[in-house]
């Protein structure tokens, strides 16, 4: 299993709960340090796992990892196409091109480059299975967040399309759309939006059905699903992890 963002909160979820259903798992992450210390985490507990650093938005670092991980791991069943970034929130007749830019750059054209360098082996070999992160920026607009909403719904173009395009391959990609999720990407929209991060954390909460935040771990078990055989007839699928927050008028995000 390949897992980019991994030394983040629901990339590494992910990876212990993958890593404990007995994969082998390869972390990816441009946080040297971070990822340093969840590979010594996953290690120390017994599961087998490498870490590979990596700026999933250049291209030659992403042909890196796609080798490192056929090298490392023999094959790459599964693939969650994670790693993103918030970039400043801002209204969008006011939000800074640079920012822009840059939120594009490493949200949708990395998730592009880890389809385009992944795929072929799992297309070669005809078994694979992709998530990609999205949001539910994927599906409303969320004030002041035009770069990421543009890149999370761009997410969910790329899934579909790559789905359609490699199912007869025996290859299928899906995506999901997370909540609120409890992580520091989650606090540092916050710290933007509000006085206390705690008052948004309640706030944010109250939009979900569930009348709470989500946890990553609560993304990871969808992922894991997503990436295995039991999910053998799903295939260019979103699927909110949002606490029920798309299936009501309640979005006061
Ligand atoms: N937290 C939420 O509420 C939420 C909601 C919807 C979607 N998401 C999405 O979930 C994914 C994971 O986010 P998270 O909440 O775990 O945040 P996080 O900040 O904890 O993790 C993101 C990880 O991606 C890594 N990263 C950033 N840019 C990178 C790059 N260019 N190359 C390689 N690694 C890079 C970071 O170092 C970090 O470890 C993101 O795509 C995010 O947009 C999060």
């Amino acid at each position: 299993m390949l897992v980019t963002g991994a030394a983040g909160s629901i990339g590494f979820a992910t990876c212990e709960i993958l890593a404990r259903e007995g994969a082998k798992v390869m972390l990816v992450d441009i946080n040297e340090g971070g990822l340093e210390e969840r590979v010594k985490a996953l290690s120390d507990a017994g599961y087998d796992v490498v870490g590979h650093v990596a700026d999933c938005a250049d291209e030659a670092q992403v042909i890196g990892y796609a080798e490192a991980a056929l090298d490392r791991l023999g094959q790459v069943d599964g693939f969650f196409n994670n790693a993103g970034i918030e970039g400043d929130l801002a209204p969008t007749h006011e939000y800074d091109i640079a920012m822009f830019d840059k939120v594009l750059h490493v949200n949708l054209r990395g998730m592009f480059l880890g389809l385009r360098y992944v795929l072929p082996d799992m297309v070669r070999r005809g078994a694979g299975a992709v998530v990609n992160t999205a949001s539910i920026g994927s599906e409303r607009g969320l004030a002041g967040a035009c770069a990421y909403n543009a890149a999370k719904h761009g997410a969910v173009g790329l899934t579909r399309t790559a789905a359609s395009e490699v199912a007869q391959k025996g290859v299928r990609v899906n995506c999901v759309m997370p909540g609120v999720i409890e992580t520091p990407l989650l606090v540092g929209m916050l710290e933007q939006m509000f006085d206390d991060v705690q008052t948004g954390m309640d706030k944010l909460g109250e939009v979900a059905t569930l009348n709470r935040v989500g946890q990553p771990a609560e993304v990871g078990n969808v992922v894991s699903f997503l990436l295995s055989e039991e999910a053998s007839y799903v295939n260019g699928a979103k699927w909110e992890v949002d606490g029920g927050a798309l299936a009501t008028i309640r979005n006061d995000l």
